[in-house]
C-alpha cells in the first residue's frame, strides 16, 4: 500500500475546484502540502451528477506525483470494474469502489490491487459497516460517506462520527480509514479522533478564498 495512506491528512477533493483552471487550484494546495488529491467520478447513474473521467486523472498524474503526491480515485459509479484498468493506466495510487455497486467485491478489490493501486471501499451513509465483515481482508481502505454520495458542499451527516468510532474498531489496524462530505474546520478535529485518518475536503478547500490557506487552516487542525 502506499505510504501516503498511513498518514493522518487532509485530501482536498477537486470536485469543489474552478475546473477550468484546475493545475492552478492544485498546484495551490500542493504548495501549501496537500499530498493526497481525491477526484470524485460520477456516472449519472450511480449518483445522479456527472463529473470526470480518466483523461482528467491521466492530465493530473504527472503535475501531482511530480510533486510528490498520489492521486486517490472515488468511482461513484456502476460497473466499476470495466473501468478500473483504464485508471490505474491514468496513474490512481488509489482507487475506491462502492459496495453498494458492487456484488462481486471482493473479485474488483483484487483486480485493483493487481493493477498496481491501493483498493478502498466506500459506504453510504445508509450502508452497515457489518456488510464488510469479509471485505476488511481484502482491501486497503474504507471510505464512510458522511453526506449521500453526487454533489459537493451538503451538510455533514452528524451520526457518522459514530460510524467512523466503530469502524475503526472494525477494521484491522492497516486498513485506512477515509471520511468524505461535510468536513469543514469544524469537524476535522472530532473526526480524527474518532478514528478517521484521510479527510476529504472539497468546499471547505476550494470553494471560497484561497484554496492554499483554507488546506493549510484544515492541516493545523489536525496536526500534532
Ligand atoms: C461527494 C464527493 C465528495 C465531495 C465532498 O459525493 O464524494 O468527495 O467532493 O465535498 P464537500 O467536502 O464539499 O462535502
Ligand atoms: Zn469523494
Amino acid at each position: 500500500m502506499i505510504d501516503v495512506l498511513r498518514e493522518t491528512l487532509i485530501a482536498p477533493s477537486i470536485l469543489s475546484a474552478d475546473f477550468g483552471r484546475l493545475e492552478e487550484d492544485v498546484v495551490k494546495v500542493m504548495d501549501a502540502g496537500a499530498r493526497l488529491i481525491h477526484v470524485d467520478v460520477m456516472d449519472g447513474h450511480f449518483v445522479p451528477n456527472i463529473t470526470i473521467g480518466p483523461p482528467v486523472v491521466a492530465a493530473l498524474a504527472p503535475l501531482v506525483h511530480g510533486r510528490g503526491g498520489a492521486l486517490d480515485v472515488h468511482l461513484m459509479i456502476e460497473h466499476p470494474e470495466r473501468y478500473v484498468a483504464q485508471f490505474a493506466q491514468a496513474g490512481a495510487d488509489a482507487l475506491t469502489v462502492h459496495q453498494e455497486a458492487c456484488p462481486h467485491l471482493h473479485r474488483v478489490l483484487g483486480l485493483i490491487r493487481e493493477s498496481g493501486a491501493a483498493a478502498g471501499v466506500a459506504l453510504n451513509p445508509a450502508t452497515p459497516l457489518e456488510t464488510l465483515t469479509e471485505a476488511r481482508r481484502h482491501c486497503d481502505l474504507v471510505l464512510v460517506m458522511s453526506v449521500n454520495p453526487g454533489f459537493g458542499g451538503q451538510s455533514f451527516i452528524a451520526t457518522s462520527t459514530d460510524k467512523l468510532r466503530t469502524a475503526r474498531a472494525f477494521l484491522p489496524a492497516e486498513v485506512a480509514l477515509e471520511v468524505d462530505g461535510g468536513v469543514s474546520l469544524d469537524n476535522v478535529a472530532a473526526l480524527v479522533a474518532a478514528g478517521a485518518n484521510l479527510l476529504v475536503a472539497g468546499s471547505s478547500v476550494f470553494a471560497g478564498g484561497d484554496p492554499g490557506r483554507r488546506f493549510a487552516d484544515l492541516a493545523a487542525a489536525i496536526a500534532g
